[in-house]
């Protein structure tokens, strides 16, 4: 399975949560890249199997909380993601509110089915990126069964 994980990173923690899950995946047998959402190549994304996408959380703590600016721009811009299994994820310091489910519905509306989602708080929840690769990894091939 060709994994792609893409990313939008302000100042590196959700690139690290990216690189992170993507060296599990490897390590646990699937094809994974990672690269930057808003300027991926349509090519790129029409070759993978699977997508997650990640995305740091912008807001004000309680008001306007969800990902960040440009990700659903950048999402309605991906070739179509019919037939591609999903995941989401987000980083933030607080509380992600709704992002995760914000992230999902912008996927889903461009035709993937997302499976599965992680909210990374702080720095050290990197820790847990093995643990949500997988995770994605089980709910993948349940998908795929299933479809
Ligand atoms: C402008 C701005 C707004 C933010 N708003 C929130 C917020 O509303 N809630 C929250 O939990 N974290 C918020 N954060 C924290 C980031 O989501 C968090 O530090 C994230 O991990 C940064 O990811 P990055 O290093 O990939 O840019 C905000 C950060 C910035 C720069």
């Amino acid at each position: 399975m060709r994994v792609l994980l893409l990313y939008e990173s302000r100042r590196g923690f959700t690139l690290q949560v990216a690189q992170a899950v993507r060296d599990e995946l490897r390590a646990r047998g699937a094809s994974a890249e990672t690269a930057p959402l808003r300027s991926v190549d349509g090519g790129t994304v029409a070759a993978a199997d699977a997508v997650i996408v990640g995305s740091w959380v912008s807001g004000a703590i309680v008001v306007g909380v969800g990902p960040a600016p440009g990700v659903h721009e950048a999402i309605a811009a991906l070739p179509s993601l019919e037939g591609k299994v999903a995941a989401v994820f987000c980083t933030c310091d607080v509380a992600p509110r709704k992002t995760l489910g914000t992230l999902a519905g912008w996927l889903r509306a461009r035709g993937a089915n997302v499976v599965v989602g992680q909210t990374f708080k702080r720095k050290r929840s990197v820790r847990t990126a093995p643990a949500f690769a997988g995770a994605v990894l089980e709910a993948f091939a349940r998908a795929q069964a299933d479809a």
